[in-house]
This record gives structure tokens, C-alpha cells and sequence, in this order.
């Protein structure tokens, strides 16, 4: 038994390859492109680890994905690789619609012609676990119900947009050939090995800086926030047992408007690292919003508890606290994805607002 994992050297795909080992013994190939997202560091606990093998490589290489399959045989392929940042997506889309989009197409395509040539119990149990995002279903208006399975997708960036493709080439290869697929949408993530451009992880390394904490607009759009280590054991439930063809939604069941997950984020760091200077609350600068900016997203994660017994472990505040305290615990991890690479970045996003 063997599990294909994409996009495990990433945010969340590197929780989920560590969490993997706590609590199984099955072997893990991990198939990553390593762009600037990915990151060897994050999976250092494996690097003597036989149950951990490593490839770097692309999901848009069909060639190499025949390759693996042929010779690790997996069970199942659990699907993160992506490009994930919505202002990138706004600066560049192509990259995301080479990866979400063709990449997840060839990923299908492999997955189907190696699922084709399995017989008896190893093609009846054999799954693809798609990871995709709440963002494809649009904004939300300030009273609307959360986001169920069957609400319309109406994805507005980018990204959003290269996911909800992606969902519906999954979709399409379970109706139109038979593909063993399940599809978890999960609402915003926090926790370790977060990379420094999105909401939390930007607040906390720009805070202890010294530097801005660059907040869009009026900083009231709603998100609905989970701690990574939920969304890997949602992510192991629906693996388990989900229902094939299913949508699961994932949330925290756990709103907040970006400038309380900022003023907490400070209020934390006044505790836990208090600065000279005074409280960092006044580093929050107001700037120019985000194209397109979706105002709100909600989770309605009711199915995923219903069927399959799972609800986060983490509140907030338990996960928040436990977040601030691995940044702060990891200074040498932010130091080293604080590359060129990254400073461009800041520099391309933020100088014009
Ligand atoms: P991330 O950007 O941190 O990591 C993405 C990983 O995919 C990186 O390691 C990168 O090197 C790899 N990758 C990119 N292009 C690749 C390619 N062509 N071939 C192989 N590997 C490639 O993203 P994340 O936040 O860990 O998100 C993982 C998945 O979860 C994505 O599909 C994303 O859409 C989804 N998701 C993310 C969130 C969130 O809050 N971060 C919420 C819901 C769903
Ligand atoms: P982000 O972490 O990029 O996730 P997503 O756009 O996928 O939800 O952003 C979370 C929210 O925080 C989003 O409403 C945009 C906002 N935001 C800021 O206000 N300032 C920032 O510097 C960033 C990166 C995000």
C-alpha cells in the first residue's frame, strides 16, 4: 500500500505528508514541483525516514506520472499541488492555469489509464482525492447561508477560477469514466509552514520586523478560518471513507473579518514577544484593496460531520496561539523563505499600494 501525495513539500501538503507518519506506516511517494512555495525544510523530520520518498517533478508531466504509478502502484493520489495565492493570480495567471487546469488534466489522465489496468479489489478501492478551495463558489452577501456542497460555483479571480476548472475535470472524469474521485472544499488555512505571502503568516513575520501589516480596504471581508491540522484530518476521513464522486466541504466553523485575525495575531505577540516600541496593532496600515475582492466565504460543514463523524479539534484561539508560537519558534525557517525570491515579491505587490 502506498499513497501518491502532489504538493507535498507546501503548506498544507507537508502537514499532511507529517501528519501521515504520526498515526500510519504506509509508505508516501511525494511528487513536487518545489516552486517558490514548496520547501524541502518543511519536511526535514522525514529526511532519514524509508516510509517518505521524494520526487521533484511536475503534475504537467505525464511521462513521469506514468513512471510512478508503474512502479510505486499507489492505492490512492491525494491531489494539492497547485498554485494557491489570489494576488499572484492577479499579476500572473498563466502559471495557475498551467498547473490547476492542465495539470490536474494530466494527473486525471494518468490516474485513469493506471486505475484502467488494476483489477479486483485494488481497482474498486483505488481513489482520487482532489483538494480543492471554498473560493470556488463566489462571495458571499453579509447574511447569506454558508457554502454547501450544491451551491453554485461562481469563482472571481484567477485562482478561483483555475480550481473551479480543475473541480469539474474531476467531476467530469468520475461521470464520464467511472474515475474513483472525491473532492474536499476547504475554507482558509492557518498554521505551521505557512509561507509568508497570505494573511496570517504575513501579519506575524511583518510584525516582528517592524513592518507594516498591510491590511486591503477596509479590512472587514469575512473568511472562515481552519487550522491546517484539521483540514489534514478532514482531508484522512474523506480518503477513509467518503462517499466516490462526493463533494465534502471543510470549515472551522469559525468567521472572522481580517482585521480581528490581524488584531488578535497582535494582541498574541504583545503577550508572547512585546516590543519596545509598543503594540504592534500600531504597524496595521490600511492599503489599497484587492482586485475583485471577495467580500465573504462561509463553510457549511454539516455533510462531513454527518457522514463521516469529522469536526475540527482546534478553536481559534487554541490554533492561532499555537500558530504565533511555531513562528516564533522557527525563526530559521522564516529567514530561509525570506529569499530574492520573496522580497521581489513584496516588493511587486505592495510597493503600488
Ligand atoms: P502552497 O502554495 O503552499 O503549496 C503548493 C505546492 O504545490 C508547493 O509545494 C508547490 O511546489 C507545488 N506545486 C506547484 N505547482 C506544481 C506542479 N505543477 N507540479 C507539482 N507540484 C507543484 O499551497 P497550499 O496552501 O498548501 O494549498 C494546497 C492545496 O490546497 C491547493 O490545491 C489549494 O488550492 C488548496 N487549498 C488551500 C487552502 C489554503 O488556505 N491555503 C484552502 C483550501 C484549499
Ligand atoms: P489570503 O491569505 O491571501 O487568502 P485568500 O485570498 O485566499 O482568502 O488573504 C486572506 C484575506 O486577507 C483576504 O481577504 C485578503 C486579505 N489580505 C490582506 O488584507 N492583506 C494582505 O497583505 C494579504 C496577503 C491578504
Amino acid at each position: 500500500m502506498t499513497l501518491l501525495v502532489t504538493g507535498g513539500a507546501g503548506f498544507i501538503g507537508s502537514n499532511f505528508v507529517n501528519d501521515w507518519f504520526a498515526g500510519h506506516d504506509e509508505p508516501v511517494v511525494n511528487l513536487d514541483a518545489l516552486t517558490y512555495a514548496g520547501n524541502l525544510h518543511n519536511l526535514d523530520a522525514l529526511r532519514n525516514d524509508a516510509r517518505h520518498r521524494f520526487v521533484q517533478g511536475d503534475i504537467g508531466d505525464r511521462a513521469l506520472l506514468d513512471r510512478l504509478l508503474a512502479e510505486h502502484r499507489p492505492r490512492a493520489i491525494v491531489n494539492f499541488a497547485a498554485e494557491s495565492h489570489v494576488d499572484r493570480s492577479i499579476h500572473g495567471p498563466g502559471e495557475f492555469m498551467r498547473t490547476n487546469v492542465l495539470g490536474t488534466f494530466a494527473l486525471l489522465e494518468a490516474a485513469r489509464a493506471y486505475w484502467g489496468g488494476l483489477d479486483g479489489d485494488a481497482k474498486a478501492s483505488f481513489r482520487f482525492l482532489h483538494v480543492s478551495t471554498d473560493e470556488v463558489y463566489g462571495s458571499l452577501t453579509p447574511d447569506a447561508p454558508a457554502f454547501t456542497e450544491s451551491h453554485a460555483y461562481e469563482p472571481n479571480s484567477p485562482y478561483s477560477a483555475s480550481k473551479a476548472a480543475s473541480d469539474h475535470l474531476v467531476r467530469a472524469w468520475h461521470h464520464t469514466y467511472g474515475l474513483p474521485v472525491l473532492t474536499t472544499n476547504c475554507s482558509n488555512n492557518y498554521g505551521p509552514y505557512h509561507f509568508p505571502e497570505k494573511l496570517v503568516p504575513l501579519m506575524i513575520v511583518n510584525a516582528l520586523a517592524g513592518k507594516p501589516l498591510p491590511v486591503y480596504g477596509d479590512g472587514m471581508q469575512v473568511r472562515d478560518w481552519l487550522y491546517v491540522g484539521d483540514h489534514c484530518s478532514a482531508i484522512r476521513s474523506v480518503l477513509a471513507s467518503g462517499r466516490v464522486g462526493e463533494t465534502y466541504n471543510v470549515g472551522g466553523w469559525n468567521e472572522k473579518p481580517n482585521i480581528e485575525i490581524v488584531k488578535t495575531i497582535c494582541a498574541l505577540l504583545d503577550e508572547l514577544r512585546p516590543d519596545a516600541g509598543g503594540p504592534y496593532a500600531r504597524l496595521i496600515s490600511y492599503v489599497k484593496d484587492r482586485p475583485g475582492h471577495d467580500r465573504r466565504y462561509a463553510i457549511d460543514a454539516r455533510k462531513i460531520e454527518r457522514e463521516l463523524g469529522w469536526r475540527p479539534a482546534e478553536t481559534f484561539e487554541s490554533g492561532i496561539r499555537k500558530t504565533v508560537r511555531w513562528y516564533l519558534d522557527h525563526a530559521d525557517w522564516v529567514a530561509n523563505v525570506q529569499s530574492g525570491g520573496y522580497r521581489d515579491w513584496v516588493a511587486t505587490n505592495y510597493a503600488q499600494r
